[in-house]
């Protein structure tokens, strides 16, 4: 197995803090509406916490995407081919990369996250299940510009975006993305990228309120992760969980509602909340076949395949970037 100790790329300042998450909570706090960006969610806790919650019985995009991936080898090594980088935009568990890695016999394995330990723990897990596949893990938020190890520079790249992770971002993040990667990627990549489908809303719903409260604690990590880091004193025993359909906006929030009016501190800064006023802390948009493909084609990609589970519950996009050509 080949590794390469990740570059380390998230900012930090004296006390260790992340800036961009410090400044991220600050600002979100003080809007009327207050939100802070869903991929905060994500330290070390609650990547674990996100892998509890793939396992729940009401959390069906896992076992759908997952089962597109297992059902759809022949059409991945067809239409993708051998030889290529594959780029994980968010290092991936062990269940579905192997599933992809082994359809299309590829030159590299290169996957980015900002959780440093979970990238180390998923790169490893990932070298030792494909001997002689190179591995080159890298620390980066890949919101922003990413540099991919050198040893990838000259090799055609497949990008990989499981879990409906595009869906977490509003439309105009989304294609930046998109754009971002492409960029990244080049000319003649292709991108794999997995987009969770609109249905009822009782199923969406349970899907992120589940009976076992799990997805509430991966909701409550987020507090608990600014009070400890930021210094907070948010009263988590006033908050609670809620997840609710956006009909217009074709997407499932979460939010913590307070249970009462609270006073507190983060980083020396006070709020306030009135009694069900909210913290909104994130989207995860649905998609049909049209919503899927304009937002590809607005971030620069050209839809190719695409893929369906059996329940009809999920799908899998397979896109390229094509050389820009003149319109119409
Ligand atoms: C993996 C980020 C796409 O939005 O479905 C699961 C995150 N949040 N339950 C999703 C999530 C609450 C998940 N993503």
């Amino acid at each position: 197995m080949t590794t390469q100790k990740g570059l380390k790329l998230v900012e930090r300042d004296d006390d260790g803090v992340d800036t961009a998450f410090r400044a991220d909570v600050l600002d979100g706090l003080s809007q009327p509406q207050k939100a802070i960006p869903a991929r905060w969610l994500y330290d070390d806790a609650g990547s674990q916490l996100f892998e509890d919650i793939t396992q729940l019985p009401e959390y069906y995009p896992t076992r759908a995407e997952t089962e597109i991936l297992q059902t759809r080898s022949g059409e991945f090594a067809e239409l993708i081919g051998e030889g290529r980088a594959v780029v994980e935009f968010g290092s991936g568990s062990s269940v579905k990369t192997p599933l992809l890695l082994s359809a299309i016999a590829p030159s590299a394995y290169v996957p980015l996250d900002i959780s440093g330990d979970f990238l180390r723990a998923a790169a490893a897990d990932l070298a030792e299940k494909f001997p002689g596949l190179p591995v080159y893990p890298v620390e980066a938020d890949f919101m922003r510009e990413v540099e991919l190890p050198t040893a990838v520079a000259d090799q055609p790249k497949l990008g990989f975006f499981p879990g409906s992770t595009i869906g977490n971002m509003v439309a105009r993040t989304a294609v930046d993305l998109l754009r971002n990667m492409r960029e990244t990627l080049g000319v003649g990549a292709q991108l794999l990228i997995g987009m969770d489908l609109i249905k009822d809303e009782e199923v969406l719903v349970a899907a992120y309120d589940d009976a076992a409260g799990v997805t509430a604690e991966f909701n409550y990590n987020l507090v608990r992760r600014i009070n400890r880091e930021l210094n907070g004193d948010i009263p988590l025993d006033t908050l609670s969980h809620e997840a609710r359909w956006n009909d217009d906006n074709a997407r499932i929030e979460m939010h913590l509602v307070a249970g009462g009016d609270i006073a507190f501190s983060v980083d020396g800064q006070d709020f306030t909340m009135r009694t069900g006023e909210t913290i909104h802390t994130e989207n995860s948009h649905k998609f049909n076949r049209r919503t899927a493909n304009m937002l590809l084609l607005a971030g620069g990609w050209e839809p190719q395949a695409r893929w369906l589970d059996k329940g009809g519950q999920f799908s899998l996009l397979l896109a390229e970037a094509k050389p820009p050509r003149s319109a119409p």
